[in-house]
């Protein structure tokens, strides 16, 4: 961690160190919160509006007030984005339920916290070589909403690592796959390209790639049965971190032929002409 960095936590600017929160507060006693997570491309916020509207949304969704207008969090972003001197960074967001005397009912205010950590250059390897995934069996609490509560994830991540697995995709008990652990999930049938739309968290960068397919490819916004994946031609997650990334490989099965396939090439590299026009 960059000792040096300058965070905002509670109205004050702070080492990373001195960024604490409540003992007391819901965030740490119950994992209830709303968060948060997106990155600059040369020290320019990639779609913040989308960004707030959804910490707002998920906030709603598990009925946590936020005190403040998104102007205001707006303004501590590009504050952040000013007082750190990173060319390319990831910044997290982070609103907590506020303190709680009886350890379950939030009576405090939230607290607000963002966080700025340096990002590198893009790792085309990983366009080259696609990633493999498993499936689990593990659900996502409240799944259209960004909260902290990443219990799943973790549980899924550390399965996914004694599988030399990158990543874990949660399928639900009617065998329709949904995302990664901090992904969204795509497959192509052809021309085709198909994402859940239900069950699922709504990704910026989901919404990004799918402003890329259309007029390229069909697209269906359905749920994929986990069937389908031995049909589909590639597959590929998108997040803010990842931007595209190939998935050659679920559990046993090699997706096309286990390469990353030209389609989802195609989408990386308009992908990556959109950020470099700066055309966000
Ligand atoms: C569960 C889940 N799905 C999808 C995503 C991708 O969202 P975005 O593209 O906004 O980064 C994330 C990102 O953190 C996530 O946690």
């Amino acid at each position: 961690m960059d000792t040096n960095a300058n965070w905002y936590i509670g109205g004050r600017w702070v080492d990373p160190h001195e960024a604490v929160i409540s003992i007391n507060d819901m965030a740490v006693l119950r994992g209830y919160s709303a968060f948060e997570a997106l990155r600059t491309y040369d020290r320019r916020p990639f779609h913040l509006d989308e960004h707030l509207k959804r910490l707002y949304r998920s906030a709603e969704l598990i009925e946590l007030p936020i005190p403040w207008p998104a102007s205001f969090i707006a303004g501590v972003i590009h504050e952040i984005i000013e007082r750190n001197s990173y060319t390319h960074a990831a910044i997290r967001l982070l609103v907590t339920g506020g303190e709680s005397e009886d350890s379950i009912t939030p009576t405090g205010q939230p607290t607000l916290a963002v966080m700025i950590t340096p990002l590198g250059e893009r790792d085309m390897q990983r366009f080259a070589r696609g990633i493999k995934l498993i499936t689990t069996r593990l659900q996502r609490e409240a799944p259209e909403a960004k909260t902290t509560n990443y219990m799943a994830a973790v549980r899924a991540l550390k399965e996914a690592a004694k599988h030399d697995a990158t990543d874990a995709l949660f399928v639900n008990s009617d065998g329709h796959v949904l995302e990664a652990t901090r992904s969204n999930f795509f497959i192509f049938r052809e021309n085709t390209l198909v994402t859940p739309r239900e069950g699922v968290l709504h990704g910026i960068t989901r919404n990004v790639v799918l402003e890329l397919a259309h007029g390229r490819f069909t697209i269906e916004e359905r749920p994929i049965l986990l069937d389908e994946l031995s049909l589909s031609g590639e597959a590929f997650i998108s997040s803010s971190s990842k931007e595209i990334t190939p998935v050659a490989q679920i559990d046993d099965l090699h997706i096309g032929n286990g390469k990353p396939g030209p389609r989802t090439y195609e989408l990386e590299q308009r992908f990556i002409e959109l950020i470099e026009r700066g055309n966000f």
